[in-house]
């Protein structure tokens, strides 16, 4: 059996009642919104309920504002494109995955510029001022990730926000690694715009995403289409979440999110967390005193960090590495993990590094057997 531990890319296996719920709604349903019939009468309920529960677990301030994605990505660009016009200008963090980096470095070329910003890991004051100094008069957002992928930094995010807000900005935060690991309240952080995953810390499926706006600018649509609503017009709907969801929605996809985060709740976000910290730090404890390893950060307390550990071994690099625990039963994640910005901000850039990502579906034993892998290497 494997021991899967690149949760960061894609929580395994998914809860039964997250499989169950798939296959349910491929037998159940047919087109969402499409038909008069229970097929399609169903499907519709099933989206709404899944939509109500979102914006419930976010404490969004209505179903309608959560918009359903194909993953994060797609969120981010929906935001990043439908907003930013030429002359505005962005401020991200250091650390920022290539959702944000590439829509940006794409923008370039129609007047939108950024700039990225050191972030201070465990001194959140410096990393505040260090944004605050980014903010020019044509700064329009400020757009960071509340948990870097690689190295598990979390960043203050509902400092940023007032910070934000302070400016007269908008905020827009990539939680694809914190969603269903640290407890985020739309109303109360201010975030304008969350973008997650579904399928990581929520685990719903893959191909599954959520956008959810908290402000009252909404943005362009980027794809316009069939909604199954006001078909008599060639004109794509103003609302929510109509605007964003043109073509025939991913259903299964969207019923199994729904079973994840019942999942999630059920459990406790804490205490998902907390499990997955007790092995992180475990495993901290061991590589610390391990010679050839090469550790880049304090040990992960959760008011600075998410359950994520990236590490080197001396003279072998990291796909090398993370192909010999493969072989040995182990999956990890190693390369630069589509974030080079947070590599380059760690010296990293050339070697990459190996990243340990836990779920609660993990166990000591799994640390365990990690640790006695590399300690032969
Ligand atoms: N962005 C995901 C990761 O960090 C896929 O692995």
């Amino acid at each position: 059996m494997m021991i899967y531990l690149d949760n960061s890319a894609t929580s395994f296996p998914k809860p039964q009642t997250v499989s169950a719920a798939c296959s349910g709604a491929l037998r159940a349903y047919a087109n969402p919104g499409r038909g008069g019939h229970s097929l399609s009468i169903g499907a519709s309920e099933e989206i709404y309920s899944a939509r109500k529960a979102v914006s419930e677990f976010f404490n969004a301030e209505g179903a309608e504002r959560v918009i359903f994605t194909l993953n994060c990505t797609s969120a981010v660009n929906t935001v990043i494109k439908g907003i930013l016009k030429s002359g505005d200008h962005v401020v991200v963090s250091e650390l920022e995955h290539n959702c944000i980096m590439r829509p940006l470095e794409r923008l370039k070329n129609a007047g939108i510029s950024s700039t990225a910003v050191k972030i201070y890991p465990c001194d959140d004051e410096k990393t505040i001022a260090s944004f605050r100094a980014a903010i020019n008069q044509r700064t329009r957002m400020i757009i960071c990730t509340q948990a870097s992928n690689v190295w598990g930094i979390r960043l203050p995010v509902e400092r940023l926000s007032a910070l934000a807000h302070e400016y007269g900005i908008m905020i827009l935060v990539d939680a694809a690694q914190s969603a269903g690991v640290i407890p985020i309240d739309m109303r109360k952080s201010g975030i304008d715009f969350l973008c997650t995953a579904g399928h990581k810390g929520l685990y719903g499926p893959m191909g599954t995403g959520i956008l959810i706006i908290g402000c009252d600018t909404i943005p362009e649509s980027l794809i316009e289409g069939g909604t199954g609503s006001s078909s008599m017009s060639y004109e794509q709907p103003d609302v929510l979440p109509d605007r964003f969801e043109s073509g025939t929605p991913n259903v299964s996809g969207i019923a199994g999110l729904h079973a994840g985060i019942d999942f999630v709740r059920r459990s406790g976000t804490e205490k998902l967390s907390a499990h997955e910290f007790r092995l992180i730090k475990r495993l901290y404890k061991e590589l610390s005193g391990m010679k050839k390893i090469k550790l880049y950060l304090p040990e992960p307390e959760p008011e600075f960090f998410v359950p994520i550990l990236s590490f080197n071994i001396d003279g072998m690099d990291s796909e090398t590495a993370a192909g010999e625990l493969s072989k040995r039963g182990i999956a990890v994640r190693a390369g630069l993990h589509c974030a080079p910005a947070a590599h380059r901000a760690m010296g990293t850039l050339d070697s990459g590094a190996v990243r340990i990502s836990p779920s609660v579906f993990n166990r000591q034993n799994d640390i365990d057997r990690l640790v006695y892998v590399l300690k032969r290497f």
